[in-house]
């Protein structure tokens, strides 16, 4: 059976595992590991004056800490679950052993209440990425399970401060409480849009900066529905990485598009009075909305943007396109409305969407089949046609892949791991198949992924 992880392949076959799981679990927790997260039921405050009651965190007492990791180094997190459900972690845009993905039944079993997981990898690419949920995701997500993560680069680039800035809405009603997760009309067309913005937990939150600092704002939209355009007024503000890798040219932090699990790094130069207000803005359809400001505080360092090193590129392969097979995903309404299965990791109950015609049965034991297999260091085009009237992010898990071009638009060369397909447009990208498992495959809005637009792809070795 593939993909099962090296505990379980230790502690006996898939069949006993449950039965094995208590000696399992003793023995990963012997280990000490670098980083600790506590999956944890918390109230906690986000609007002013109430606890929200029912969040879901990595921490007993607060947002999911930011976990900072070493390019080409080794590390090791210890998950403790306790929830009173099950769950399991996936590190979004990490490109590392498919046995330390976190996806239910494809990469690992479901981490169950009141047991621990020991993760260890060695992150190959520098820059922002983040961590969340990959059972009961809609749930565990919109209640908060949504943490940033930062690679740091070998090599320094030179700013003075690091700011990670986790972008997220939660459907709270006018009392602070959760009201319904979902609405099923909406999964089934762009997906359920949450009510009270956050930065990092916070409304509207006021980050004091050094004036005239050189700051690096880590955005990481990990929102469940929301695509949207940011911008960073009032200063020198230049992109210089989307979705962890560094663009050729920055760009002026305007009109940055994101789209749930994309990340922006972006170059700010603090402006040197104190009363030059920054602030990070969505912008809506007609009107826009101020998310975070940034107060310039205390004398101006007077440093300039020409002073940062140009970030490295990652090591990412590039396609052979001579060489390359193309394969076609269609991404559409599912031709069967039957309920997915019931799965520990929960279900929304419906199944509106599908790729290739077939809709993801849920987080369900195999043997499931992939969507296509793909064979160890060859290259390949996706061909990603959208046949619905509604945009998909589309995410691969374990292999980045490079954009190549639209049917409906100019796409820079962007390197990434989680794409914005537009309605009814057809995009192709590229990527070599150079790490073996079996990868999930979906959208990103949380209510298409859970009604079945997901699948995985298999890179034999
Ligand atoms: Cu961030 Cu399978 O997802
Ligand atoms: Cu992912
Ligand atoms: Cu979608």
């Amino acid at each position: 059976m593939p993909g099962l992880s090296r505990r379980e392949v230790l502690f006996g076959t898939a069949g006993v595992m449950s039965a094995f799981a208590a000696g399992g679990f003793a023995a990963s927790q012997a280990q000490a590991s670098d980083h600790a997260l506590t999956m944890s039921h918390l109230d906690h405050g986000i609007v002013p004056g109430t606890l929200t009651k029912d969040m879901m965190s990595f921490s007993p007492d607060g947002p999911p800490p930011v976990l900072r990791f070493k390019q080409g180094e080794r590390t090791s997190i210890g998950v403790t679950n306790h929830l009173d459900e099950a769950s399991v972690v996936h590190w979004h845009g990490l490109r590392i052993a498919n046995a330390m993905d976190g996806v239910p039944y494809l990469t690992q079993y479901p981490i169950e209440a009141g047991q621990s997981f020991r993760y260890e990898f060695t992150p190959p690419d520098a820059g922002t990425f983040w961590y969340h949920p990959h059972c009961n995701t809609l749930e565990q997500m919109a209640r908060g399970m949504t943490g940033v993560m930062i690679v740091e680069e070998a090599e320094d680039p030179g700013f003075d401060h690091d700011l990670p800035l986790n972008i997220r809405d939660f459907r709270l009603g006018g009392d602070g409480q959760f009201i319904t997760l979902f609405k099923a009309r909406n999964a089934a067309r762009g997906g359920t849009l949450g009510t009270v913005s956050t930065v990092n937990w916070h409304v509207d939150p006021v980050f004091e900066l050094q004036a005239g600092s050189l700051v690096r704002l880590r955005l990481a939209v990990t929102d469940v529905t929301r695509v949207g355009a940011y911008e960073i007024a009032g200063a020198d503000a230049r992109v210089i990485a989307i979705d962890s890798n560094p663009l050729p040219m920055p760009l002026p932090a305007r009109d940055v598009v994101l789209s749930p699990g994309q990340r922006a790094d972006i170059a700010l130069r603090v402006p040197d009075r104190e009363e030059d207000d920054v602030s990070l803005i969505l912008k809506k359809k007609f009107d826009q909305k101020v998310l975070a400001r940034f107060a310039p505080r205390g004398p101006s360092a007077r440093r300039d943007l020409g002073e940062l090193k140009s970030l490295a590129h990652n090591p990412v392969p590039k396609a052979d396109l001579s060489n390359a097979e193309v394969m076609e995903f269609v991404f559409g309404w599912s031709p069967e409305g039957d309920a997915p299965q019931v799965s520990i990791c929960g279900t929304l109950g419906y199944t509106f969407w599908s790729i290739n015609r077939t809709a993801w049965p849920g987080d369900v034991p195999g043997p499931l089949e992939p969507l296509a297999r793909l064979k160890l260091g060859k290259s390949y085009v996706l061909r990603l046609r959208n046949e619905s009237p509604n945009d998909h992010p589309i995410h691969l898990h374990g292999v980045s892949f490079q954009l190549l071009s639209s049917n409906k638009r100019k796409l820079p060369p962007l390197v990434t791991d989680t794409a914005l397909l537009l309605s009814e447009e057809t995009m192709d990208v590229a990527l070599v198949a150079d790490n073996p498992g079996d990868w999930a495959f979906h959208c990103h809005v949380i209510e298409h992924q859970k009604t079945g637009l997901a699948g995985f792809l298999r890179i034999d070795d």
